[in-house]
């Protein structure tokens, strides 16, 4: 049977227990964990001096490849062109998005690099999978490097819409390089729908009936397979954590009050002022949540080198500042933030004890959390998904409460209705959510990819 490599900057070789932050890392590593596989990509350090060859090691039934960068490689590649180009032009935010050839150049080297070093470990009927927008130029990059076999992409961000894109002056090279795989995964329709009007409008290739894209010499499949979470394993995990003394120290801390939680790394793209203005609005609007509900954002810190991460930061530290300089008692601190990374286990935990999950990102291509909320709650007396209409999830999650992330009044009035909600309304709600989990978990999303993988149109 032929060997799985999955291709990622962020390798994380980690388990539920230990800490760790990112979508792509939970997710590539609960969808391999059972079946096995090669697991390539960056180690996490950086170093003058990195070493020759990949540094290899086994856990369980993965196997890990990973190679060091240069402080060059990780100022122009991870914070520039990928970090300082790509993430914020691929989240809409053309404000933050800055460009120079230089980074570019720097983000080529890395993906050639990544390229030579992983190819004398293939074999020719492995399949690769590559994953996200640090790596697009890889397939053009593997094939240079002589590698024949099947080549996949998964973007776990969003794909922005055509007249955004063309904000980035290499896009016409980007989207070549991406035009290059076998497969295209994004992980939503209208992800997809953007790709497609992309091609269209700038008549670089064609869409043909059966979905297949033909571009740049190249016949390739693009389609949306929406990421999951492992939902077995969050459901034992929460009805264990629930009782742990974590969850337990944090229950006896509210004292009775509702708990509203809020779970994102610190990135400008989660709408975390935005959010904490809502909840504002909510102690404002309906008085009667003043001494009765606690907000609580766990907000790890992320890519701290680039700039824009710091000032994020500022600006929530000020918001929250305000609205606890407000609204707090003696008694009572309205909103609890803290720049600190839970495991997931103990996240479980306390998804499982919330009243509300607040998931309000500004754009977002799926959001793993709003899936981990769902899969952790007590089908006897779940909590309720405030989502935001620009989180992948909600294509599918349509049963959570909906709502536009730069619309205060309207979140607040969220936030009400889910305290307020019944029981059998939380109960429907809930059921149709994690019917959805239980069929689309993160087994079945590699399930599908691969599936799809193998019925790739084949070069020779
Ligand atoms: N996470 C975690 N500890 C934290 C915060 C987040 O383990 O303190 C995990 C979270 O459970 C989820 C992932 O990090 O699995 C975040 O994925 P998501 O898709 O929500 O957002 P991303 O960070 O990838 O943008
Ligand atoms: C998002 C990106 C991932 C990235 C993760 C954490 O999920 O799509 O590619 O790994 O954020 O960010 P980091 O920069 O720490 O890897």
């Amino acid at each position: 049977m032929s060997r799985l490599v999955v291709v990622s900057n962020r390798v994380a070789p980690v388990d539920e227990g230990k800490t760790s932050t990112g979508g792509l890392a939970v997710a590539v590593l609960a969808a391999l964990k059972r079946m096995g596989g090669i697991w390539f990509g960056w180690s996490g350090e950086v170093t003058t001096a990195p070493a020759p060859e990949p540094r290899l090691f086994d856990v369980g039934k993965l196997s890990y490849a990973t190679v060091d960068l240069t402080p060059r490689d990780f100022e122009e590649y991870y914070n520039g062109f990928a970090n300082s180009t790509l993430w914020p032009l691929f989240h809409y935010r053309l404000d933050l998005t800055s460009f120079t050839r230089r980074q570019y150049a720097g983000y080529l080297r890395v993906n050639n690099l990544f390229a030579d070093k992983l190819v004398p470990l293939l074999e020719p009927d492995d399949r690769v999978w590559i994953q996200d927008y640090h790596l697009i130029p890889m397939a053009e990059a593997l094939r240079r490097a002589g590698f024949k076999g099947r080549i996949g992409f998964f973007l776990h961000t969003p794909f922005p819409a055509h007249e955004v894109l063309l904000a980035l002056p290499s896009h016409d090279d980007l989207i070549r390089a991406l035009c290059a795989y076998d497969v295209v995964g994004f992980q939503t329709n209208r992800d997809l729908v953007s790709f497609r009007d992309y091609i269209i409008r700038e008549q670089v290739g064609e869409i043909w009936d059966d979905g297949l894209v033909s571009a740049f010499g190249n016949v390739f499949k693009a389609a949306a397979f929406p990421i999951s979470v492992d939902t077995d394993t969050i459901v034992r995990m929460a009805e264990s954590a629930v009782k742990a003394r974590q969850t337990v120290r944090m229950a006896e801390s509210l004292g009775g009050r509702s708990l509203i939680l809020g779970v994102d790394r610190l990135d400008y793209s989660k709408g975390l002022v935005q959010r904490f203005h809502a909840f504002e609005r909510l102690l404002e609007n309906y008085p009667e949540n003043r001494g009765r509900a606690t907000m609580m954002q766990l907000a790890p810190p992320t890519r701290s080198e680039v700039p824009e991460y710091a000032e994020i930061r500022r600006s929530l530290e000020e918001a929250a500042g305000s609205v606890n300089g407000k609204f707090a008692d003696i008694d009572w601190v309205p909103i609890r933030y803290l720049n600190r990374s839970i495991n997931r286990r103990t996240l479980s935990g306390f998804f499982r004890i919330a009243h509300i999950g607040l998931v309000t990102p500004l754009r977002d291509g799926m959001n793993l959390v709003a899936k981990e909320f769902v899969a952790s709650q007590n089908p006897d007396d779940p909590g309720v998904l405030v989502l935001s209409r620009f989180a992948g999830a909600a294509e599918e999650l349509t049963a959570a409460l909906i709502v536009n992330p730069y619309d205060t009044d309207e979140m607040a009035a969220a936030m009400q209705r889910g305290l307020d909600m019944a029981l059998d309304e939380r109960v429907n709600r809930w059921q149709e959510m994690f019917a959805i989990l239980q069929e689309n978990d993160i087994e079945a999303w590699r399930e599908h990819y691969i599936t799809a993988l193998d019925a790739a149109p084949y070069r020779d």
